[in-house]
């Protein structure tokens, strides 16, 4: 399989590195860079376990070629947290108990951060429809859009 050479920016640091061009963001991540935290689940782009920001918009990273990302920004869960400290979404998530099993919450947290980025005040459809990638076979749903909204009201209250 032919190698290319890639540079891109994760998380805020600038990566440069050889990947085979079948080489998936997903596989890249976690089997190169060691970035554990972005799950593998279905592999095929159904599930939204796999959910990283490219360039800020989500996307599922088993179905993204890392050469695709050569001069690119990629972020991950392990790229929210500053200084130690949880982002509001990722707090509320815990707050709220937005999770159990959590293997879908990386996933969920990066939809729902890109939502929030760009809109501070969404509607619980506008929340459903963000995370509607992404599948939760244990919570039901209704905590994750209880966590979302309480982030945003946070960030809302932290804006005023
Ligand atoms: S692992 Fe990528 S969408 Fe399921
Ligand atoms: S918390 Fe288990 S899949 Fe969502």
């Amino acid at each position: 399989m032919h190698k290319s050479m890639i540079n891109l920016t994760i998380n805020g640091d600038e990566v440069d590195a050889v990947v085979k061009d079948n080489l998936t963001l997903l596989d890249f991540l976690r089997d190169q860079l060691g970035l554990t935290g972005t799950k593998k689940g279905c592999e095929e782009g159904e599930c939204g376990a796999c959910t990283v920001l490219l360039d800020g918009l989500p996307v599922n990273s088993c179905c993204t070629l890392a050469v695709e990302c050569n001069g690119r920004e990629v972020t991950t869960i392990e790229g929210l947290a500053r200084n130690g400290q949880l982002t509001p979404l990722q707090r509320q998530f815990i707050d709220k108990w937005a999770l159990q099993c959590g293997y879908c919450t990386p996933g969920m947290i990066m939809s729902a951060t890109a939502l929030l980025n760009t809109n501070h005040h969404p509607t619980e459809l506008e929340i459903r429809e963000a995370i509607e990638g992404n599948l939760c076979r244990c919570t039901g749903y209704a905590k994750i859009v209880e966590a979302i909204q309480a982030a945003a009201a946070e960030m809302n209250w932290e804006e005023a």
